[in-house]
């Protein structure tokens, strides 16, 4: 059997239309708008009315997809969306999704990778097309972040925002380049790293009672030292290796699509891996880290400010829970 070669053929976003600023946080917690910009780089980010689930998000950036691409949800054959605040443990949020934008011919799943789940999701995502199950896949990061932070703890509360990225996966046209749309992907996982970022209650280990309300056991718990640290060296790591792999120096690529977590370890990265600041996009000031969506969402403003065009070779990366982290060398098709 030949495998198919797999192209990004569309890319969108959305983002609910609320503002939560650094000037907001200052009125909630002990904190300064100084402070944040200087140890996160965020500015602002955009959180959901009470109501707007994880599925409406997701909704609405593959209905925009299917538009840019001249389709409809009912051409959809398989919706994989990573999430780590889905909808309701279930039915999944991808089912409440296809239901929602009518994608009657779709079936699909979440899938849990936190931060990596975009890069996760890719990667299974691409399979399906390569091999030539399925022509039409979307992947689409969907996060509700302002669900599961605790809105008194400054150390976490200023770094998440809520946000959805999709692309759409096809197959190329028949061509002799090898390098063609997604070339590799790279998939990490250490589960040693998973005391360090968790949500501890809800789940099997600790059920929803008064108990794990009053400890706040819904909420994300992190210690950011640990993360930070675990970010950079993993996240520079395995983009040099996919690099390397492919004999690629960081002048080949055009644009380098790191998570947006923190500004900081964006730089450190940068840094460790030698691109310029033209080869780096970073919009977490505006969006704040939207888990599996920011990866997706700076492909499609890179992509709308002519930042990426046909035949340029970009590098994506991810670094979260778990601890999980990835990478992606792909050549934009679009
Ligand atoms: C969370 C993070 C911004 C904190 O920055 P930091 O420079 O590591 O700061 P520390 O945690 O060492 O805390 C330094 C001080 O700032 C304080 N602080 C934390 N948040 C603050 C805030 N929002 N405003 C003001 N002060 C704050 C801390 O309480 C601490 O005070 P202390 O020294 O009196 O104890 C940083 O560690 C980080 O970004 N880590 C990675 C997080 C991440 O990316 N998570 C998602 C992974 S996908």
């Amino acid at each position: 059997m030949s495998l198919r070669k797999v192209k990004i053929s569309a890319v969108e976003m959305f983002v609910p239309e609320r503002i939560l600023t650094n000037m907001d946080l200052e009125k909630m917690v002990e904190t300064t708008n100084e402070w944040i910009l200087e140890r996160t780089g965020i500015k602002k980010r955009h959180i959901v009315e009470k109501g707007q689930a994880a599925s409406d998000l997701a909704a609405e950036a593959i209905k925009k997809l299917c538009r840019q691409r001249g389709i409809t949800p009912a051409d959809l054959e398989l919706i994989i969306l990573p999430t780590v605040t889905p909808d309701m443990f279930f039915p999944s949020t991808a089912c409440v999704t296809q239901e929602k934008i009518g994608a009657s011919k779709a079936w699909g799943f979440d899938l849990s990778g936190a931060c990596s789940g975009f890069i996760f999701a890719l990667s299974v995502a691409e399979k399906y097309v390569r091999l030539g199950i399925h022509d039409k896949v979307v992947v689409v990061g969907s996060e509700i972040m302002s669900s599961i932070v605790d809105y008194t703890d400054r150390a976490t509360c200023v770094l998440f925002g809520d946000g959805a990225g999709a692309v759409l996966l096809e197959p190329t046209d028949e061509t002799d380049d090898e390098e063609v749309g997604i070339i590799e992907t790279m998939c990490r996982t250490d589960g040693s790293g998973g005391r360090f970022l968790y949500m501890p209650g809800g789940g099997s280990l600790n059920p929803p009672s008064y108990e794990t309300i009053d400890k706040k056991m819904h909420f994300i718990h992190q210690e950011g030292r640990q993360v930070f640290k675990f970010a950079v060296t993993e996240m520079a790591d395995i983009s040099q290796q996919i690099l390397d792999k492919h004999n690629f120096k960081a002048a080949d690529i055009t644009l380098y699509v790191p998570h947006q977590a923190n500004m900081r370890i964006i730089k450190a990265c940068q840094d460790r891996l030698g691109f310029t600041d033209e080869q780096l996009i970073i919009n977490i000031d505006q969006y704040g880290n939207t888990t599996s969506a920011t990866i997706p969402i700076c492909l499609y403003e890179a992509h709308l400010e002519g930042r990426i065009r046909k035949g340029d070779y970009v590098v994506l990366a991810s670094f979260g829970a778990g601890f999980t982290w990835g990478a992606t060398l792909l050549r934009w098709e679009i």
